[in-house]
């Protein structure tokens, strides 16, 4: 029918890989996959930037993309070179978000993904999807850390492709997020605020607003804000981390495979990387969904709890343009937010018993 070809023909020129393709690793032999990746919302938080006193926050809202989180940009161009190159199967270690995302795209096109996870330290909706999507999964008596060197060691010895963020394929995907939000804002932001657990994510963004900002498309590039979270913070104590520890199971890190380039992303962009404590996390976390009706996984709020820690010490500008990256989806992770709240009292069905004091109301903390 007339209509389904342009409509096809819309999706196509909307596919991330060729969208962004002159800024990929994309030769015509490049399979050209895709589950509908990147495109996220950058949505203005007016009521947010007022709350912390700062001129401008837009929030890039990667749990929108076909996994529920940023994953799927790096996973999609890493899957489709890994296939380009003949692999059948590829591997990976992970918090959860990755070992998804490398499970939908290895059955989407039709190849195996191993995925090797910490026990216990997952979240049940991450684990869930592995699990769906048909992955081998191996869980580890152990940490993220001693999952990856596994990994390292099994596709060293295997003909099996990693698929971790040191993997430069998954970095380079992972870069359109930036060339995202500069198309969106028509600049790009003053600062750029994210959470940073095995540093690819930061290292991916400095690599694409650095790219774009060659190619003419900005004139300035970002502050790069990274936020660890204070149990899992390496980089910012310089120092590998044994046994991290945070709510932000996404990012309980002690050893991150780009830490050289998270610094090198750090100190070129005039940016910092610093902890934020699991209090500062879950108030940031708790704060984007009720404030501005955006829920992510709690590691993806470090960034805006960060900017707000910047902001009370007075170390950063308020009459600037930030971009807060909220790296997953809520949903990932839906147990420790009902935790949140004291459990809801069922009442009589009847109209009569049911008055205003009985209604579930947020246990709000001031901003
Ligand atoms: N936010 C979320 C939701 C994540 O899942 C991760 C990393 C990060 C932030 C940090 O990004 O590692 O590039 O610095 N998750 C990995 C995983 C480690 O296995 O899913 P990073």
């Amino acid at each position: 029918m007339f209509w389904y070809g342009i409509m096809y023909k819309k999706v196509q020129t909307m596919m991330l890989l060729e969208r962004y393709r002159n800024f990929l690793p994309m030769t015509d032999q490049t399979p050209r996959l895709t589950l509908g990746e990147g495109n996220t919302p950058l949505v203005a938080a007016p009521r947010l930037a007022a709350a912390l006193g700062v001129r401008e926050l837009h929030l890039k809202y990667e749990g929108m993309n076909p996994t529920g989180s940023f994953k799927d940009r790096g996973m999609v161009m890493a899957v489709a070179k890994a296939i380009e190159a003949g692999a059948t199967s590829i591997i990976c270690a992970s918090t959860g978000n990755t070992s998804a995302s490398a499970a939908a795209y290895a059955a989407h096109a039709g190849i195996e993904a191993i995925v090797v996870v910490p026990s216990g330290k997952i979240a049940l909706g991450k684990l869930a999807q592995a699990l769906m999507y048909g992955a081998r999964l191996l869980v580890i008596d152990g940490n993220f850390d001693q999952a990856l060197r596994i990994v390292f060691e099994l596709s060293d010895r295997f003909p099996i492709t990693l698929v971790n963020s040191v993997n430069q394929d998954r970095i380079e995907g992972q870069t359109t997020a930036a060339y995202e939000i500069c198309d969106a804002l028509g600049h790009a932001p003053d600062g750029l605020c994210l959470p940073v657990g095995n540093a690819g994510n930061i290292t991916a963004y400095w690599r694409g607003f650095s790219r774009y900002c060659e190619a003419g498309m900005i004139t300035n590039r970002p502050k790069m804000l990274g936020f660890q979270a204070a149990g899992s913070a390496p980089i910012v104590h310089g120092v590998a981390i044994e046994h991290p520890e945070t709510v932000a199971t996404a990012i309980r890190i002690g050893n991150p495979a780009s830490w050289k380039y998270a610094l090198g992303a750090r100190d070129e962009s005039g940016g910092l990387i610093e902890a934020v404590t699991d209090e500062q996390i879950i108030a940031a976390w708790r704060d984007l969904a009720r404030i501005e009706g955006v829920f992510c996984e709690p590691a993806s709020a470090a960034g805006v709890a960060g900017l707000r820690m910047l902001l009370e010490q007075n170390r950063a500008e308020r009459d600037a343009c930030y971009v807060a990256v909220l790296t997953g989806h809520g949903l990932k992770d839906p147990g420790l937010a009902v935790e949140q709240f004291a459990a809801p009292e069922s009442v009589p069905a009847e109209i009569g018993a049911v008055s205003y004091t009985h209604l579930t109301l947020p246990t709000n903390r001031e901003v």
